[in-house]
């Protein structure tokens, strides 16, 4: 590999793993244009994403969606240095229609291709419009399929510290909010249920003071869906505001401490978290308060960056384009990709 000297490229980032057609342009370290088409709502009607749905309004949505990020970036199609795109994990049949579109895309215009692997792409939301922010740091990842804590040492180096023993976190989201009947994704309907109610309702210690930097959130779970169904089989009703409130405190601070702890324990000046979880308020707050209270700089993707976007997939496109890590047309889509593979520099699709 080649290093590459130019230090803001032009990234075009595309991400279709799940059912967000997203497209952005990023220079660097700034966000020039971010344009998402999104599937949830019909997807919502089936209580859960439909792979097929989501891969047809993919191929629908797709060009529209390039075309409106370039355009609104205030550039030209030749002045994009690389074209970064999400290859896995997901959706197979909608990861495929990013994928093809990338590769069609940087063979017309003779451009680079980047292989970007979605939970890097989650790991690489921090640096965006952050231009002072530099590894050592410690990160939370809290997404629908991983919940870590990891120790990244350089944009390309990860020590994973610890992370979940079963479900991970948003996981965990989606299925208390199931029971609770609220809508999917679960996540921002617990939220909000959860401002209305008061942690009064006990629930099970999570590996608090023990277990490392390990969670476990099954059992979380089922004290949630036990105490649904104790309820209802006794002809008593209870708060779903409480439930969802009590619920939502023992899945976050347990991660917030374990956080700030890793901090601590590796020295390191700041903490960064990525995946749609980071999105939560309550989470924002917790985390904000310990760092503040333990000297630690935290520096938290925007909302909207947390949960899946384009503009981190290019974010992750910059760090790669810098390293000369570029795929060839030969690159395919893959449904699955494990953490430990997900942490190693030399990805790129193979
Ligand atoms: O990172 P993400 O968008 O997709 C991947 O898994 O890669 O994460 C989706 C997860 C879902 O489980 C969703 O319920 C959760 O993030 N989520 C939230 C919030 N927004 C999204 N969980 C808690 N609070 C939120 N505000
Ligand atoms: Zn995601």
């Amino acid at each position: 590999m080649e290093e590459n000297s130019k230090k803001n490229p032009i990234i075009l980032g595309i991400e279709s793993s799940c059912d967000e057609t997203a497209a952005a342009i990023v220079c660097g370290r700034k966000i020039l244009s971010d344009e998402i088409a999104s599937s949830a709502d019909i997807q919502a009607l089936y209580g859960g994403v439909v792979p097929e749905i989501a891969s047809r309004a993919h191929t629908d949505a797709i060009a529209a969606v390039v075309e409106r990020a370039v355009k609104n970036a205030g550039i030209t199609y030749q002045d994009i240095d690389a074209v970064a795109v999400t290859y896995g994990a997901g959706l197979l049949g909608a990861l495929l229609v990013g994928v093809s579109f990338a590769k069609a895309f940087a063979y017309a215009l003779h451009k680079p291709l980047i292989a970007v692997n979605h939970i890097r792409g989650h790991l690489a939301a921090a640096y965006l419009d952050e231009p002072t922010l530099h590894p050592p740091f410690i990160t939370l990842l809290a997404s629908g399929g991983h919940t870590a804590i990891l120790h990244t040492k350089t944009e390309t180096e990860f020590e994973l510290l610890g992370g979940t023993l079963d479900d991970a976190v948003g996981e965990a989201f989606d299925k208390v909010a199931r029971v609770l009947g609220l809508p999917y994704p679960g996540g921002p309907h617990i939220e909000r249920a959860a401002k209305e109610g008061k942690n009064v309702i006990p629930m099970p210690k999570m590996l608090k003071g023990n277990g490392g930097y390990n969670f476990s959130y099954s059992g979380l779970k089922t004290a949630v869906i036990n105490y649904c169904h104790t309820c209802t089989q006794r002809g008593e009703e209870y708060s779903k505001a409480d439930v969802a409130a009590s619920f939502q405190s023992a899945a976050i601070d347990v991660l917030v401490e374990k956080t700030v702890f890793a901090a601590k324990g590796r020295g390191v000046y700041a903490v960064t978290a990525g995946g749609g979880v980071a999105a939560n308020g309550y989470l924002r707050e917790q985390l904000a308060r310990a760092c503040e209270k333990n000297g630690l700089r935290l520096v938290l993707p925007e909302k909207r960056y947390c949960t899946d976007n384009a503009a981190m997939i290019a974010a992750e496109g910059v760090t790669q384009y810098k390293q000369g890590n570029f795929a060839d047309l030969r690159l395919t889509a893959k449904a699955s990709l494990s953490l430990s593979m997900t942490l190693k520099t030399e990805q790129n699709g193979k």
